[in-house]
């Protein structure tokens, strides 16, 4: 019998559970008995663990976030913390570690491999931002909720003759914006891999409403970054264990400085936890039922230091190494879509 240990790390998202439980189901199978840490990288270094037994993972498919609970912690940030995740590791008799989380929660993994921690990453983010896997678990149920909110905000929007901004995450990947915008009809969509001007979202109105078109939808990423300002809108500027401010509130400057040119009334809403919390959608569902299998399987074939990733219809092996070399931005394939209709 092998022992796996797995936790969930950073903003959690719809899928989490469904990959646990398919881990655990499909380890049971192949002779992997699974032991779950508790929130985040912290689980390791105070040996906080859960027993994760068939039982324990019935029923949990559909439901959201994480039954191990998430955090923020970063081990290479405390003194000592990572002679006390080895020590952790040996006490449980884990052979592999699997890591459910985005770049800074797979690069913690990819850091311990030279420590002789034997770890498998799982790409878990609404951001969709992590390279070399079509997709990360989490962004099709986040673009749903994303999709409702704009298909929402239009019915309010055309009977009051509004500007409504809709800010979503995405810290520096527009993805949740740009196919968000594009499923829900958006009239403009400002994302942080393209500078905006709030002259030209200003002028796009302007010309909407030449056309008689008297309301506007606009879906802003929370890390977009206006024309003229020093760098991104922060929420906090104290920032985490991995050096990332909180951001939020470009929505609102936005409509700031809309407001100061047009007559039109300009209103904000942020998505917010609302486009991260509830269930997985079925593609998600069956994403990390996948990505679940994956790793054990990468695991009884001795593949360490990789994740889990989807390459068209297949799942596949990326070295962690190649995989968080740098974020994934927007990429080629859909990008035309941001400007494509006036
Ligand atoms: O990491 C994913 C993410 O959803 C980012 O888009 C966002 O900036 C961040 O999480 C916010 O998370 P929290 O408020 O939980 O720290």
């Amino acid at each position: 019998m092998k022992r796996a240990g797995v936790l969930t790390g950073g903003g959690d998202s719809p899928g989490i559970n469904a990959a646990i439980r398919s881990m655990v189901r499909f380890g049971y199978q192949h002779g992997v008995e699974t032991i779950g840490f508790l929130e985040g990288w912290k689980g390791p270094i105070e040996d906080l663990t859960q027993p994760l037994s068939m039982d324990q993972v019935s029923g949990i498919l559909h439901i959201g976030g994480t039954i191990l609970g998430s955090s923020r912690t970063n081990p290479f940030k405390t003194e000592g913390a990572v002679e006390r995740i080895l020590d952790t590791l040996e006490r449980n008799a884990i052979d592999f570690l699997i890591a459910i989380g985005g770049d800074d929660t797979m690069g913690v993994a990819h850091r311990l491999a030279p420590h002789g921690v034997r770890t498998i990453g799982i790409p878990q983010t609404i951001d969709n931002d992590i390279a070399h896997t079509d997709y990360s678990l989490g962004f099709w149920s986040a673009l749903e909720a994303v999709t409702d909110a704009l298909d929402r905000l239009h019915t309010t929007a055309f009977s009051h003759n509004r500007v409504l901004i809709l800010e979503v995450m995405g810290r520096d990947a527009g993805w949740l914006s740009l196919m968000g915008g594009i499923a829900g009809g958006a009239d403009v969509i400002l994302i942080p891999e393209q500078e905006f001007s709030v002259e030209a979202v200003h002028r796009k109105i302007l010309r909407r409403q030449a056309r008689k078109k008297h309301f506007s939808i606009v879906i802003i990423s929370e890390g977009a970054k206006p024309a003229g300002l020093d760098g991104q809108v922060v929420a906090e500027a104290e920032v985490d264990a991995f050096g990332h401010a909180r951001l939020g509130g470009v929505g609102q400057y936005l409509a700031n400085e809309l407001s100061k040119r047009m007559k039109m009334p300009v209103r904000v809403t942020d998505l917010a936890y609302l486009q991260r919390g509830g269930s997985p959608c079925p593609f998600d569902r069956i994403l990390a039922t996948r990505f679940g299998v994956a790793a054990i399987e990468f695991a009884l074939d001795e593949r360490f230091d990789v994740m889990t990733a989807l390459h068209g219809t297949r799942i596949e092996p990326v070295s962690l190494e190649e995989a968080l070399r740098k974020p994934r931005p927007v990429d080629e394939s859909v990008l035309y879509l941001v400007d494509l209709f006036d």
